[in-house]
This record gives C-alpha cells, sequence and structure tokens, in this order.
C-alpha cells in the first residue's frame, strides 16, 4: 500500500486561497508537470473557483475566471500550456457527459480543474489530486491529497 503526500492548508483570506494555487501551479512548471487532474470538492461557496483563478494566475491569467456552470468547460490556452476549467454541478450523470463528447478532452496534455467531479465516474480520468474545501468560522480549510504517482511527485517539497 503506497501512502501517497498530503497536505492541509489554513487560509484565513481569499487571498490566501489565491496565493497558494498560484504557488502550485508555479511548482508544477518547476517540474515540468503539463497535465494534472485535479478534482475540486466543497459545498457551494467553498472557493473552488477562488482557486482555480488563483492557479490561472499563476499562468499569467488576469481577466475574469466564469463560474462554467451552465457552458461545463471553460478552455484556457495560457504560455503554451492548455487547461480545462470544468463545473460539473448541474451533469451528474454518465450519460450526459458522455454525450457531450468530455472523454475527448482528457485525451489532451492540459491542466484539468474539475468541480463536482461525479463519483466512481466511468468517464472521468482518475485524480491525480483530490482538493477538498471546509468552510470554517472565518476562512478555508484545503485538503490536497496525492492521488496517483504522478500527484504524488507533484506535491512533494511543497
Ligand atoms: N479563505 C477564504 N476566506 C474567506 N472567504 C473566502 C476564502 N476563499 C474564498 N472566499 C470567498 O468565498 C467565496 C467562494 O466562492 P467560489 O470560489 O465561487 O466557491 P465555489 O466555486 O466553491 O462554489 C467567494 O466569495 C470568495 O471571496
Ligand atoms: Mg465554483
Amino acid at each position: 500500500m503506497i501512502n501517497f503526500v498530503q497536505r492541509e492548508y489554513i487560509l484565513k483570506e481569499e487571498a490566501n486561497v489565491l496565493a497558494l494555487a498560484k504557488m502550485l501551479v508555479l511548482a508544477l512548471q518547476e517540474k515540468n508537470i503539463n497535465s494534472l487532474v485535479i478534482f475540486l470538492k466543497g459545498d457551494l461557496g467553498a472557493g473552488k473557483t477562488t482557486f482555480t483563478r488563483g492557479f490561472l494566475n499563476g499562468l499569467a491569467f488576469n481577466g475574469t475566471v466564469k463560474s462554467p456552470t451552465y457552458t461545463l468547460v471553460e478552455p484556457y490556452e495560457l504560455q503554451g500550456q492548455q487547461l480545462y476549467h470544468m463545473d460539473l454541478y448541474r451533469l451528474q450523470d454518465e450519460v450526459a457527459l458522455e454525450e457531450m463528447g468530455i472523454a475527448e478532452y482528457f485525451q489532451e496534455e492540459a491542466y484539468f480543474l474539475i468541480e463536482w467531479p461525479l463519483e466512481n465516474s466511468r468517464i472521468l480520468p482518475q485524480p491525480d489530486w483530490v482538493i477538498c474545501f471546509h468552510m470554517m468560522a472565518k476562512g478555508r480549510k484545503l485538503n490536497i491529497q496525492a492521488m496517483s504517482e504522478k500527484g504524488n511527485v507533484a506535491l512533494q517539497n511543497i
């Protein structure tokens, strides 16, 4: 049984979430890891989209990050790095996911940040990281769990 790395962060303010996400993406780039599947889990308002915004900031994107609640997928290409932000809240259905052709996205080398991933999905890839967001009286608690060998390497020395 391999024990993959996990990390926990207490983040008092939104700015701390943004800074953490930015630091993580810079670490990935430093390690030349240009594809990673990240599941973002937690209640509405817990900070999943905020985290994605920080991640994008790390790739020098400073525009508006739309929550892809209706579009489901929002693609980005930044500095030659592909990133897909997904929000599957409204599509908790394997057949519908399959019909929209979501599997094709995962053929690419890209960062995938997926809010509301389906549990035990046949169509979504296995995550490299699962990040759980918890609301606290003030701020948020984030837990990052590496779920694969690559995810483990990605989280080492962080
Ligand atoms: N560490 C934090 N402390 C307090 N508020 C936060 C923190 N991080 C994010 N927020 C706020 O919580 C909300 C999170 O919204 P969002 O990121 O859209 O959540 P989700 O995508 O999980 O539904 C935003 O209003 C943001 O300003
Ligand atoms: Mg969101």
